[in-house]
């Protein structure tokens, strides 16, 4: 199971559908995570312990063979949204992102595709120890321009991207 994470709350979301691709792409079932948690707070944890969401959340991490996040970019740099569930996550026990093979990808309205944001975020995982793909780079500049009615990419070039990087992806799932 390919679990995709987006980095944005929105229905509509430029991210959502850059990740419906790469689930499309990478073949077999997908699941989409929800990062609509609350905000982290040690009160909150401290009275009531993790939350559901987060357990869950943290569970499909540790069952999924392989990540794919797409993260957009705000001001130069990830979603609020997404380091949010990366901070509970890392309070949740066991350290689901061990190891787990993680492609990292960005659709934004600017014209670096979100490459600051894909930065900020390579950065905000550090500390979990995934097996992060360095490349190629998948960075849709854009994006809104994108897809089609069907939600397909329109672009050959950013197509050819996110195929090799979803294969390099289920290669190092399947390692
Ligand atoms: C608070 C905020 C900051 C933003 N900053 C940037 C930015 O630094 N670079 C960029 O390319 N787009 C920026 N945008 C535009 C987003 O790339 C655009 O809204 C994108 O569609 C958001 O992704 P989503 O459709 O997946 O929600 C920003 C949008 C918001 C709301």
């Amino acid at each position: 199971m390919l679990l995709c994470v987006p980095g944005s709350l929105r229905a509509g979301a430029v991210n959502r559908k850059l990740l419906a691709e790469a689930a499309r792409l990478y073949g077999g079932p997908s699941q989409v995570a929800d990062l609509r948690l609350p905000l982290y707070d040690g009160d909150l944890e401290d009275a009531e312990g993790i939350p559901e969401g987060v357990q869950t959340l943290a569970a499909q991490i540790a069952a999924a063979e392989a990540v794919a996040i797409s993260t957009p970019e705000y001001n130069q740099a990830l979603s609020g949204v997404l380091k949010n569930a990366l901070d509970w996550v890392s309070r949740a026990p066991g350290a689901p992102w061990r190891g787990k093979p993680v492609a990292i990808m960005s659709a934004a309205a600017g014209r670096s595709g979100g490459a600051r944001a894909t930065y900020s975020l390579r950065l905000a995982m550090t500390p979990f120890r995934p097996r992060l793909s360095t490349g190629p780079e998948v960075l849709l500049a854009a994006a809104s321009r994108q897809f089609d009615e069907d939600g397909r990419l329109t672009d050959a070039r950013a197509l050819k991207t996110l195929t090799e990087a979803m294969e390099i992806l289920r290669a190092e799932a399947d390692a």
